[in-house]
């Protein structure tokens, strides 16, 4: 009998798949289309602490292979995310990933509280909505901050020790591709105490518009993600799994069973989808009977048998 579940940061995911943060909202729309409860588990859209208008002018734009994209975080805010969306994420059941992001340390260190409190709260109770956060240090598009804690090994570090003393909840910390030097922060991340990695954010890129000879984009570059950037992330991914111990969340690009393959074969233990959503809104159930079939027709029992082969 095949099993596809595993473990990230001691939380149970039924299968592989999980939707990346800012493609899946916060679930409800994608629930409208099928069981949101098949996934292995939902990152939602990041969260600041205070709500977030995003950028201005053209936030979207479409490239041969995947997507440039200049959101910037635009969200909700944190204390209307736990009083409005987790009464909704306590009835699901698969794992439920805040993304939690910031403009400094301090928004940081005060997020992850406010959502540990919450959750605090919610277990004495005997109810819990969730169950990882994912320290978002990464983001391209937002001005002040985020890119520097993304691209540097030791800002990365200084988010990561504040934010792990604020929080028990388990911690994953996603990292950018435009680092630094992405193996030596994720090691960094796992010494200051992170349970898991998700990797990769977008790939900071650009779009000129040759009629009025300027960017497209107000903030002049965007992030580019899908199809394109899977073999960079790909490669990232093998990379990182070689020196760390914590178990990694795998993404870019993936848009088939077999992508999904590859990046546990590269030594992910999860994978998300992002911009494959905006094609096929069904794909993460149907990535899920994708790779069940694969592994009857392998006859491969348990994804451990693939894990980090490379
Ligand atoms: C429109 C859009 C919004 C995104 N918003 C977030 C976000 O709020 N937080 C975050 O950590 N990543 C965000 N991402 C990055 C994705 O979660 C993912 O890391 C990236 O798109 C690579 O995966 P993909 O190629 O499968 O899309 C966003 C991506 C897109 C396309």
């Amino acid at each position: 009998m095949q099993n596809m579940a595993c473990k990230v940061a001691g939380v149970h995911f039924k299968n592989p798949i999980v939707m990346a943060s800012g493609t899946f909202g916060f679930g409800k729309e994608y629930a409208k289309l099928y069981d949101i409860n098949r996934l292995g588990g939902i990152s939602g859209k990041g969260l600041t602490l205070a709500p977030k208008a995003g950028n201005p002018g053209v936030r979207v734009w479409e490239t041969p292979s995947g997507m440039l994209n200049s959101v910037g975080l635009e969200n909700p805010g944190i204390e209307y995310f736990l009083k409005e969306e987790t009464p909704y994420w306590e009835t699901l059941d698969t794992a439920r990933i805040v993304n939690l992001g910031g403009g400094c340390i301090e928004d940081y260190r005060i997020g992850a509280e406010l959502i540990t409190a919450h959750e605090k709260r919610l277990r004495e109770g005997g109810r819990c909505s969730i169950d990882i956060i994912e320290l978002n240090i990464s983001c391209p598009n937002v001005k002040e901050g985020g890119i520097a804690y993304g691209v540097q090994t030791e800002t990365a570090r200084a988010v990561v020790r504040e934010v792990r003393q604020a929080t028990s909840l388990p911690l994953v910390v996603k990292l950018s591709p435009n680092a630094e030097n992405i193996v030596e922060m994720a090691y960094m991340c796992e010494v200051e105490g992170a349970d898991g990695i998700s990797l990769i954010n977008t790939i900071s890129g650009m779009k000129i518009d040759t009629r009025l000879r300027k960017s497209v984009f107000h903030n002049l570059y965007a992030g580019l993600s899908g199809p394109a950037i899977k073999p960079i992330a790909l490669r990232m991914v093998h990379q990182v799994a070689q020196h760390v111990k914590i178990p990694i969340m795998g993404m870019g690009g993936i848009t088939t069973a077999n992508d999904v393959i590859e990046f546990i074969m590269a030594g992910a233990s999860v994978i998300q989808i992002g911009t494959y959503n905006f094609m096929n809104p069904r794909a993460g159930e149907q990535m899920a009977d994708g790779i069940l079939k694969w592994m009857e027709q392998e006859k491969i029992v348990s994804m451990d048998e693939i894990r980090g082969i490379l």
